[in-house]
């Protein structure tokens, strides 16, 4: 959006004031919450600082809120010292052991459960089994898990040894684990036999084989956990049964207390170049802002049952299900699946089963139940259900709205929660106990954050029509501190653009006159396919590796369920195909993106072009790729197209 302002083009005005009864028993009240606002106003290092002491349990107190002098490079809370599991865990123990912790389903509908005192233990046992492998704190542990307990176990462990761990999403591709675990230097990796999904088997331990087989030389120990039982490779000496490393490994493990910003873990994520960066996060900070957002977001109480149907490879795993809710000593609910599986009941029908109070899920399987349509949901008994959540990308209203009636009865609060693998942790969000809710509004910055909209020159912009930049003008706790490996990247992608003075989020949005917030979207080459990010030059990548392609660009086009498709413009070495040949490479391409990167990276679209539409001065021309992809009419000047006869190619009709 360099040379063209962003307009907004919704104009939503219904609003859904909380129900009485929620407001009578929310956490936060209105006077709370114009506390908090007015408080970190008048003194944002003493909020924070506050919130730091009253939240976390410190080993060591600290002795400064906020260090600013490597701006960009901030750190919060130095001088003190703390254990994550431990605050997550061992501070239950006393009034919570019983209580369960983690009620979990599998796919095939197995069900199991974990108190607070077992879930402690397991994770015990299995952080004495890293030590007893030679792993020590500071060291990266790669995790490539279904959606097990045992994943959040061994999340919970890394962070009990001051391990850092790097959770890599199970439906990510051999290839891309590998690109992980080198990024990282990673000693070892904790992976499984195979996880249950969409009724198939999901190869992990395979893959992983797959992976190390090609590099990954700081890989000395794979621990296995027996998942789906079939048949697989265990490498003498390397591999490692699950079982069998905890066999007869303690359930006490001293925890050891790292400094505030010994990183917690790194999360790989797309960005505008073909490589996915490390976002790094400390240990205190991260942990401050997963736990009160718990609190004060999705309201959770003692005997609440919260399920964020998430997987623990993205940050909204980490966050939501395997730290957060811990920390404020909640139960949660795990399903290791897909949402449709073995149909489109699943879902409700967990939380029927299971009794869930707080459901948090993505607009994407909002808009994929809603397809299917309210008889579905209806024959299922929801009324447990008190509060609903979505995340990772904008919602359509016409999907918050089926939320609300449909799932929410017509009357239950829904939090639009917008935040990032960057920020840690929920962001702009309605409060659910004060918040009038807007459909497809994330409504307001929480207290402490300091959210603005701002022009190209970096001026605040305060007309409601206006679409800028999102930006946060102040450092906040639970903050990325640095991409692994490359702190150049780092101040170059967040920093850069507006000198330093404030975090740049690379979403576009605007704000009415009430001061909510809509977001519209990313404005850099990032895409957002059914709530995951991928970037569009790591599909371009991977294409052009394939041995038949020269040249490819990736846009986005708008997809009714997923929010964005993939299209892909294709150049081949050698002639252009077309009828069957074009086809059979199509599917070749989709299958290779697949295996190379990720299914959910598979493109919906490939059009194969003698050539790409490009400036004279060789730049792809992306916004005409988009116009064309969305099947738009073509304003934008051609006439410095080098072949202008390409157009028709590659809208597919030549
Ligand atoms: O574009 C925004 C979108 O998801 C991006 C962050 O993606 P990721 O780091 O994978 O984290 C997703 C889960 C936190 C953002 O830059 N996004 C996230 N939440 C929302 C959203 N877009 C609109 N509304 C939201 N509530």
């Amino acid at each position: 959006m360099s040379d063209n302002k962003i307009e907004s083009i919704l104009n939503e005005q219904r609003s859904f004031p909380p129900p009485q009864e929620f407001i009578d028993s929310a956490t936060i009240k209105a006077a709370d919450l114009e506390a908090l606002y007015a408080k970190a106003a008048a003194d944002y290092q003493g909020y924070w600082g506050d919130l730091a002491r009253e939240t976390i349990h410190w080993q060591k107190p600290f002795n400064q809120v906020l260090d600013e002098s490597s701006a960009p490079n901030y750190t919060w809370f130095r001088g003190g010292t703390l254990n994550v599991s431990y605050n997550c865990l061992d501070i239950h123990l006393e009034s919570l052991g019983d209580k369960t912790a983690i009620i979990f389903e599998g796919e095939e509908g197995d069900t199991r459960s974990l108190s607070y005192a077992e879930l402690t233990a397991e994770v015990c046992r299995f952080a004495n089994a890293l030590k007893a492998s030679g792993m020590e704190a500071g060291d990266r542990i790669v995790i490539y898990m279904p959606m097990v307990p045992e994943a959040v176990i061994a999340m919970q462990a890394c962070a009990r040894i001051g391990a850092i761990h790097s959770v890599v999403f199970g439906g990510f591709s051999a290839s891309s684990l590998r690109d992980r675990i080198e990024d990282a230097g990673a000693r070892a990796v904790i992976t499984a036999d195979g996880g249950h999904r969409g009724g198939r088997v999901v190869e992990l331990k395979a893959a992983t084989d797959k992976a190390l087989a090609g590099g990954c030389a700081t890989i000395e120990k794979v621990f296995v956990l027996k998942r789906s039982g079939q048949e697989i490779n265990m490498q003498e000496g390397r591999d490692l049964w699950w079982a069998d490393a905890v066999a007869d490994q303690s359930a006490e493990c001293q925890p050891t207390f790292v400094d505030s910003e010994h990183p917690l873990f790194l999360l790989y994520t797309s960005g505008s170049t073909g490589k996915p960066k490390g976002i790094q996060h400390a240990a205190a900070g991260y942990l401050l802002n997963a736990k009160i957002t718990n609190q004060w977001v999705f309201d959770l109480h003692d005997d609440d049952v919260f399920w964020c149907t998430a997987d623990v490879g993205w940050v909204t795993g980490h966050s939501y299900v395997a730290y957060g809710p811990l920390a404020v000593g909640a139960t949660i609910v795990m399903y290791e699946g897909a949402p449709t599986y073995p149909d489109g009941g699943r879902f409700w029908s967990i939380c029927e089963k299971h009794g869930v109070t707080v459901f948090y899920t993505a607009p994407t399987a909002i808009r994929a139940l809603m397809k299917l349509g309210d008889e579905i949901p209806q024959s299922y008994d929801l009324s447990r259900i008190r509060l609903l959540g979505t995340v990772g990308e904008p919602i359509n209203p016409e999907a918050w709205m089926w939320y609300r009636q449909v799932i929410g009865r017509d009357k239950i609060p829904i939090v639009d929660t917008w935040w990032q693998t960057e920020t840690g942790a929920i962001m702009i969000t309605p409060i659910p106990g004060v918040t009038a809710t807007k459909p497809g509004s994330c409504t307001r910055p929480l207290p402490g954050i300091e959210a603005d909209i701002v022009d190209e020159n970096g001026n605040s912009i305060d007309s409601p029509e206006a679409g800028g930049y999102l930006v946060i003008r102040k450092p906040w706790p639970s903050m990325l501190r640095t991409i692994w490996g490359d702190n150049q990247r780092y101040i170059e992608t967040y920093w850069r653009k507006f000198n330093n003075r404030f975090y740049v989020a690379g979403d576009s949005a605007h704000r009415d006159a009430d001061g909510f917030y809509w977001i519209m979207g990313r404005i850099d080459d990032v895409l957002n396919v059914a709530g995951h990010r991928l970037g569009t030059m790591e599909v371009e990548s991977v294409l052009v590796a394939h041995e038949r392609v020269a040249e490819a660009a990736v846009v986005g086009r708008p997809h009714d369920v997923k929010g964005e498709a993939i299209c892909a413009y294709v150049v081949l070495k050698g002639e252009r195909p077309t009828g069957a040949e074009a086809e059979a490479l199509t599917s070749e391409l989709r299958n290779w993106v697949g295996e190379e990167l990720a299914a959910i990276a598979k493109p919906d679209d490939i059009r194969f072009a003698d050539n790409l539409p490009k400036t004279r001065s060789g730049k792809i021309m992306r916004r005409l790729l988009r116009t064309i992809a969305r099947g738009e009419q073509i304003t934008q000047d051609t006439s410095t197209l080098e072949d202008e006869a390409i157009l028709d190619q590659l809208r597919g009709d030549a």
